[in-house]
């Protein structure tokens, strides 16, 4: 194996050797027989990188090996929307799924942007179309409509704001109303109205990799593991985030976990998050309970070497549908 000719006509060898800074950051997480078969794809990722003046966005559920190794910038949904907007580059590649792309693409429209597996959806984004929201706007007239970014860019289109698990809170009491539509998932709509007097009307979206965590497998934790620390996503249902001592974003959850130094934490959300953490908080044990996104896990370091080399898959918004969408986005962006 360490002496096979990769594609570059460079042996594994030397792409181990040529990777080994970059190794240290996951050697308590990447076994090295496993960073063998990443190398040479590493090695192709940066290189590439460079001849295309392309950035890599990663979310915080892409694999250590994306994560640590190949990403320029990473973080949950709100901060890669932000950063989007501040990105020169003539490409920009988006590990993560579809609509994070399109976010992307919406608010950077000058770069070209890859989404390496276009399949890469995500249940929230395919519970709701444009035309329910336009039916939720007759069905309740004069009631804004927030939309979660974890949606079609037809469907930001038809919308008042976006926000993300990051910002719900603050987008929904910006508005400065008392009643508001927050689509399509049910469970952040009732984390939200749990926390504020604003009257949430929700849809019946769910992330099906959170709604698998139940009530009981927390309580189970905790008894299994006395003293540990519970943090949930709030995609997570109510019962659920009842039972956790904090919930936030992903990115949130990663802040929490820096500044509070648990000994022993359940991260209640999807595998690579517990995986990505641990590399950076060593001290901490992780109890992980693997929920893993099937569409997440689409996007792989080979794939993102083939986007590079092959320009693909170009990431495209009718215009008109681009124009409204866009200034949902921005106008969340705008919530400070
Ligand atoms: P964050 O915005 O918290 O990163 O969440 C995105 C997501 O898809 C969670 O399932
Ligand atoms: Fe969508 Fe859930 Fe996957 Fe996030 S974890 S991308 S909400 S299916």
């Amino acid at each position: 194996m360490d002496n096979k000719l990769s594609n570059r006509g460079t042996t594994v060898k030397q792409a181990i050797a040529s990777t080994a800074a970059i190794y240290e950051r996951v050697k308590t997480i990447i076994p090295p027989e496993e960073w063998a078969g990443y190398a040479d794809d590493i090695v192709a990722i940066n290189r590439l990188k460079k001849e295309h003046n392309a950035i890599i966005l990663a979310h915080n559920y892409q694999t250590p090996e994306i994560f640590h190794s190949i990403a320029d910038i990473v973080g949950d949904s709100l901060a890669l929307a932000r950063e989007a907007t501040k990105i020169k580059a003539d490409v920009i590649v988006m590990a993560g799924v579809h609509f994070m792309a399109e976010t992307v693409k919406l608010l950077n429209p000058s770069s070209t942007v890859l989404i390496p597996d276009p399949d890469a959806g995500c249940s929230l984004a395919e519970s709701i179309t444009a035309e329910d929201v336009r039916n939720l706007r007759k069905l309740h007239p004069g009631i804004p409509v927030i939309t979660y970014v974890n949606t079609s860019a037809e469907v930001k289109a038809e919308t008042d704001i976006c926000c993300t698990s990051g910002n719900a809170k603050k987008v929904v009491e910006s508005l400065g109303v008392p009643e508001v539509i927050m689509v399509p998932d049910e469970y952040l709509a009732k984390n939200v109205a749990a926390t504020t007097n604003i009257k949430i009307i929700s849809w019946k979206g769910h992330c099906e990799v959170h709604k698998r965590f139940t009530a009981d497998e927390i309580r189970m934790y905790r008894e299994q593991s006395p003293g540990i620390t519970i943090i949930a996503h709030p995609e997570c249902s109510p019962e659920v985030v009842a039972e956790a001592d904090f919930t936030g974003s992903t990115a949130k959850m990663c802040e929490w976990v820096a500044e509070n130094k648990p000994k022993k934490v359940s991260l209640i959300t999807e595998c690579s998050m517990s995986d990505n953490i641990a590399a950076l908080n060593p001290e901490t044990e992780f109890v992980r309970p693997c929920n893993l996104c099937l569409h997440m896990k689409k996007i792989t370091l080979h794939k993102i070497r083939e986007s590079l080399e092959n320009m693909t898959y170009k990431v495209t918004i009718a215009p008109d549908i681009a124009e409204r969408a866009r200034k949902s986005l921005e106008r969340m962006l705008e919530v400070k």
